[in-house]
């Protein structure tokens, strides 16, 4: 059956690509608000951006309020700024959060209602061009039709999508990421590990998408530990920032399945950042997904080397066995030591479950889970 493709019109990729970019931004208009973070400041990424646009000689405004995983509040507060600033494009500087709300500001510009509106359901409404600049390897949202605001009223995280939200320009410098943390290294690693298993053993996978799944899961798997053990090493940097742009494509053309499905509502309910909410459901998730689809999960441990076995089940069980030393590895934190309790934990499980559901996202998974199985994962999670 035919399937449809989509990627950004423009991907600037590798070493020196803000530099390479100035012709980009001046293609997408005269004048760029810039929603990023007040950490981008303080480490200098968006002076680097603010020179480039210098000399390309596009002005900009700076909204930098996007402190923590974008709320319809602070979606709403840009709209504002992105008219009242006369600006004509948006430039997202930052990890997922600065441009999930970029893409959720561009596609309000004009529009008189609230970001909730467009949740679940399908629209067109031309967005207004966007550059996305990613300074972590990790969400993918760079390449993808995909925006996750929280619905402060509600306690949701609402996943909006449309051909739209794809960002015009894609700038990959790797440059950016050497300065992120082990712990947002580590988490924002995983969740492109997640992508790029999800996509490729989801429902909705096709031959297009596969590729890029493939390739980013052998990647990340080869070089995320080297990026969190030494920091500057440039080319391991540079290794994971194309993996989890090639995972983001991949799932913009397969979607994701179950441990995004279940991440979301507990971002939503105890303020876990999304990387660490997927680690921590991975593992388990991954298993049992598993015995609906063996043999894909057998395809990607043969394709990173990590199993030869001819036997499907045994080298899906060889998947999971390195990521389980991955998750060590990486110090992932328990959920206890997160500080979420597990009476609080437990008094929400349903409503988490018919959240995740509600996401259409577990239904990709070979394996369909039901409302139970859900409720039972997330029992078996908590630590
Ligand atoms: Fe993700």
């Amino acid at each position: 059956m035919a399937r449809e493709f989509l990627v950004p019109k423009k991907i600037i990729n590798g070493e020196g690509a803000l530099a390479k970019a100035a012709p980009a931004f001046a293609r997408c208009g005269s004048k760029a608000l810039i929603v990023t973070d007040a950490v981008m400041k303080e480490l200098g990424n968006l002076q680097m951006l603010t020179e480039a646009l210098d000399a390309s000689g596009v002005q900009y405004s700076v909204y930098d309020e996007v402190n923590a995983e974008p709320t319809d509040t602070v979606v709403h507060k840009g709209v504002r700024r992105f008219a009242s600033d006369e600006c004509n494009f948006l430039i997202a500087l930052g990890g997922g959060s600065p441009m999930d709300a970029m893409k959720a500001i561009a596609l309000m510009n004009g529009y008189e209602g609230k970001i909730s509106d467009f949740m679940g359901k399908r629209f067109t409404r031309p967005a207004c061009p966007m550059v996305a600049i990613p300074t972590t390897a990790g969400t993918g949202s760079e390449a993808t039709q995909f925006t996750i605001i929280t619905d402060t009223a509600a306690q949701v995280k609402m996943l909006i999508a449309s051909e739209s939200l794809i960002p015009d320009v894609a700038v990959i410098d790797p440059a950016f990421t050497k300065s992120a943390p082990h712990g947002v290294t580590a988490t924002t690693g995983l969740d492109a590990l997640c992508h790029a298993i999800e996509s490729y053993t989801s429902r909705k996978a096709q031959a297009l998408s596969e590729v890029f799944s493939l390739s980013a899961a052998k990647l990340i798997l080869e070089n995320l530990g080297k990026c969190c053990e030494t920091p500057d090493d440039l080319s391991a940097r540079s290794a994971m920032s194309l993996a989890a742009l090639q995972a983001g494509i991949g799932f913009n053309n397969a979607s994701v399945t179950i441990i995004h499905g279940m991440s979301r509502p507990i971002g939503a309910m105890f303020h876990v950042p999304h990387g660490l909410s997927n680690a921590l459901l991975m593992e388990a998730c991954l298993r049992f997904a598993l015995t609906g689809a063996p043999g894909r999960f057998a395809a990607v441990a043969r394709y990173c080397g990590i199993a030869s076995d001819a036997n499907d089940n045994a080298a899906a069980e060889s998947l999971i066995e390195r990521i389980h030393a991955l998750l060590i590895e990486l110090q992932i934190p328990t959920m206890s030591e997160l500080g979420i309790e597990r009476g609080a934990y437990c008094s929400v499980l349903e409503k988490m479950a018919d959240d995740a559901l509600a996401s259409g996202s577990p239904q990709n998974t070979w394996r369909q889970p039901s409302k139970q199985d859900i409720i039972e994962l997330y029992k078996e999670i908590y630590r």
